[in-house]
């Protein structure tokens, strides 16, 4: 393997064990900013609120990001992840997904 991609796979492997390390408990601590809007355990009640109970991890990950570098537009939640560091991204990621929300029945 060339060095590059080499580094490139150490990268990718750190990556994704930074990803594992979400902590649900703390995740739930953050939470409680979240539960106004999103309902207690991610399972909002007002349709204008989106449930994130459920939610797959890497995707609530993805849009706490997007907000957060402004790639995804909303002034209302621009503001909620003003103060958030990738560890509580993760901790709230994990939390949410874990929590039962919508599904599909096959
Ligand atoms: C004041 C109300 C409010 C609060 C508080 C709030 N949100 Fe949101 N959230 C919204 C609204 C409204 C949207 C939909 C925005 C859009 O269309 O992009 C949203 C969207 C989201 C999404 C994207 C959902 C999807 O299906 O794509 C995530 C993830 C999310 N919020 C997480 C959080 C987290 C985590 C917190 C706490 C740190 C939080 N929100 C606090 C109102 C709120």
């Amino acid at each position: 393997m060339h060095m590059f991609q080499y580094m490139l796979a150490a990268a990718l492997s750190f990556a994704l064990t930074a990803h594992a390390a979400g902590n649900p408990e703390a995740g739930q601590a953050k939470s409680t900013t979240c539960a106004a809007c999103h309902g207690e355990d991610g399972n909002s009640k007002v349709p204008s609120f989106p449930r994130l109970a459920g939610q797959n991890r890497d995707y609530l990950v993805h849009a706490l990001q997007a907000y957060q570098r402004g790639t995804r537009k909303n002034p209302i939640m621009a503001e909620q992840v003003k103060s958030l560091s990738n560890q509580d991204i993760l901790d709230l990621a994990v939390y949410y997904a874990q929590q039962k929300g919508v599904y599909l029945k096959y």
